[in-house]
């Protein structure tokens, strides 16, 4: 699962979780998962771009299930249909998919819950991203794997750095830190929100985490850097690019443009200004869809 990279840096695989794709909208589609057996439903609703992770996760999860699934998607729909990657997998999942006007989403969404009620079914409704209590749950209790490594390898982070979207990957990690009693910095790296705003989210979905789990908090730095969003979400540099095309080469695994490249590439330039010492914890959180359908 976390696989030495060099002496200072050590690689959480995520990419590697086991759920086609994998990734952090894996991991937290499985505790997702056992809301919607919970809440005895039977279709899932969501949304996200035509390259979503979680969008992927949902229509896969649903035909796991023999689940019937609705996907809100947003973006060029001609794309979509062209695509590779996470587009190709949601193409054959057998998910309804309907395009909508990013005004129009919260409309197109409400009107698949009821067209679902209409026909007999019980639809879930899944916040984009899996932004919901068990998304980060997912995170808290992989803290605890986090731990159990540690331990057994006798190697503990000072640092933790991955890729920040929604943001609750992070606000769990946080929330796990301190259920754990694990001692570690944790720096996200923004894919598309300023810093101000995604500090904000992280925030407020950390303290509801560990109000709705229980857990004492201890009141963690929240620290998301924007220095590295190259102009946008989806959008990159040609040192990014670079590190991308050069992954499997260099380190035998993907880093994708949107997210893991990102957050890669944010976090080289930060050991590197910062003069960080100590044990660097690089978690990965997937991607690898995005990377294959990147442009070559
Ligand atoms: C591969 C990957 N990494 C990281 C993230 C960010 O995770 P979160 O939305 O929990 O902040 C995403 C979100 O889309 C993702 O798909």
């Amino acid at each position: 699962m976390i696989e030495p990279l060099d002496y200072q840096i050590r690689v959480f695989r995520d990419d590697l979780y086991p759920f086609l794709g994998g990734g952090n909208k894996g991991r937290k589609i499985k505790f997702i998962e056992q809301a919607v057996i919970d809440n005895n439903c039977n279709a899932l609703v969501t949304t996200g771009g035509i390259q979503s992770n979680h969008c992927r996760a949902v229509a896969v999860l649903a035909a796991q299930n023999r689940w019937i699934c609705t996907l809100v998607l947003h973006g060029s729909e001609e794309e979509f249909r062209q695509s590779t990657g996470n587009a190709l997998i949601i193409r054959l999942s057998g998910a309804n998919i309907i395009f909508s006007a990013p005004e129009s989403i919260a409309f197109a969404m409400d009107k698949a819950l009821d067209d679902f009620k209409q026909s007999g079914s019980e639809p879930y409704y899944i916040w984009g991203g899996g932004h919901t209590m068990e998304g980060g749950l997912a995170y808290i209790e992989a803290v605890r794997e986090l731990k159990e490594y540690a331990e057994d390898a006798s190697w503990y982070p000072d640092y933790i750095f991955h890729a920040s979207g929604t943001g609750s990957t992070q606000a769990g990690i946080l929330a796990g830190l301190d259920k754990y009693q694990v001692d570690a910095k944790v720096i996200g790296i923004s894919v598309a929100r300023t810093r101000s705003r995604a500090e904000e989210v992280v925030q407020q979905f950390y303290e509801e985490l560990s109000d709705r789990y229980k857990i004492d908090r201890r009141e963690n730095d929240v620290i998301v850097l924007d220095d590295y969003l190259c102009g946008g979400y989806e959008r990159y540099d040609e040192g990014l690019l670079k590190l991308s095309k050069d992954s499997i080469k260099n380190f035998g695994f993907t880093l994708d443009t949107t997210y893991s490249g990102k957050a890669f590439y944010g976090m080289k330039d930060y050991i590197q200004k910062n003069n960080i010492r100590g044990n660097v914890l690089f978690w990965h959180t997937g991607g690898i869809f995005n990377f294959l359908s990147q442009q070559p």
